[in-house]
């Protein structure tokens, strides 16, 4: 049973504040629901050959994204079987022939296996085959690499999303390439900017920007459209008539379109898709031009990074089919917005005279739908609303 109900009848309200202050709540998030959600860890053009890689660190946990020699994508936990060694740093990335612990240099294949342990031999006192690098539930769909750290997960990501295939996969989003990520550190409560990512009562005020092109009127609608507390939706910003992709002027950015509509494929009107994930707040917006993902990590109580990523097709061409920083120019901007909302929010969340005041149902939704899903997930939280000393 949830600890509170948000439900006010003609309104809905956020959280009270220990909800967004308490350590001990924020260490049970990490898993009830960090633990227990299929989360976007990268793409697979960042490993397109066996023994490439990248690391993904979340929710105190780290893993190693590497294409196997079978040409698989699988996630080792970042853990030597023999004395726990971090193996890879989490700067690291790029390739490698066998993941080699730097400590005592035990050796893994690309799949985990263990290979060599030097002055052991297999079996001398201990069977290689029982320390193999432990895995993670991973999942490609439509090129973007999920991961679930649960050992029980839940069923298949691209079943989940299956309502997006269609739109999605006229992109061709495994032919795509990520050609900019910029980390914003926010130093918020990770919910803060999951809500603000999941309303657009805020757009006009504080996103001028983004309003250039972004449909507020079917931006609403669309919200209202999402119905009961799912975690996984196809989901998409609409664009103003006449606009071609989310950008400064609705024109797009990049010349090379992506997928069928490269091949002479009728673009529709107003074209746009994607994904969203709640409540862990990753969303990936595409157009027939250039696509963003944005994801959130949380770092602390009052600490969370959300990750920017940009995509185009994968033989565009910088300085030929694209200016860098004509690609970047809204989310960036957007982005640091969001960021800069959420930290001040913070500020007065954390005030004596905070209370949870009326939210829109007909405004923002997307709030309510993810904050009962929230709720419902982590449960019965009354013993650890505590708040810091
Ligand atoms: S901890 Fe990795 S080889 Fe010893
Ligand atoms: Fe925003």
């Amino acid at each position: 049973m949830p600890t509170t109900t948000i439900d006010r009848g003609a309104y809905f309200t956020s959280l009270p504040q220990p909800y967004y202050l308490s350590p001990s709540l924020y260490e049970e998030e990490l898993e009830l629901i960090w633990g227990r959600q299929w989360l976007l860890a990268g793409h697979v053009s960042q490993i397109p050959a066996p023994g490439d890689f990248f690391t993904f660190e979340i929710a105190r946990e780290s893993l190693i994204l590497i294409r196997g020699d079978d040409g698989e994508v699988h996630a080792l936990y970042n853990v030597c079987r023999h004395r726990g060694f971090r193996i890879c740093d989490p700067t690291q990335g790029g390739h490698m022939k066998r993941i080699l612990c730097p400590y005592h240099a035990w050796q893994y294949g690309r799949d985990g296996e263990l290979l060599h342990a030097p002055k052991h031999a297999d079996g001398d006192p201990f069977a290689y085959a029982d320390y193999g690098l432990h895995e993670a539930a991973v999942e490609v769909w439509q090129g973007f690499i999920f991961v679930h750290l649960s050992d029980d997960p839940l069923p298949s990501i691209g079943a989940e999303l299956a309502a997006a295939d269609e739109s999605m996969g006229v992109l061709q989003p495994e032919r795509m390439k990520i050609v900019k990520t910029i980390e914003y550190p926010c130093a918020a409560n990770w919910k803060l900017l999951m809500e603000n990512e999941l309303e657009c009562y805020h757009c006009a005020p504080s996103h001028p920007e983004l309003c250039n092109t972004l449909s507020l009127a079917e931006m609403h609608a669309h919200h209202n459209e999402w119905g009961p507390d799912r975690p996984y939706f196809y989901s998409w910003m609409p664009l103003k008539n006449g606009a071609k992709s989310l950008t400064m002027d609705g024109e797009t950015v990049v010349r090379k379109p992506f997928g069928e509509y490269a091949e002479g494929r009728e673009v529709p009107e107003g074209f746009a898709s994607g994904f969203l994930v709640q409540p862990t707040c990753t969303f990936a917006m595409f157009y027939v031009d250039h696509g963003i993902t944005a994801k959130l990590i949380p770092n602390a109580v009052g600490e969370a990074t959300l990750v920017g990523d940009w995509f185009v097709h994968e033989d565009a061409v910088e300085g030929v089919d694209y200016d860098l920083d004509e690609l970047v120019g809204l989310w960036d901007i957007t982005h640091r917005q969001d960021i800069e909302l959420a930290n001040r929010q913070q500020l007065g969340i954390a005030s004596r005279k905070y209370a949870p005041g009326p939210d829109s149902k007909r405004y923002e939704p997307g709030i309510e739908s993810a904050l009962n899903l929230y709720l419902e997930m982590v449960g019965d939280v009354s013993g650890l609303l505590d708040l810091p000393g």
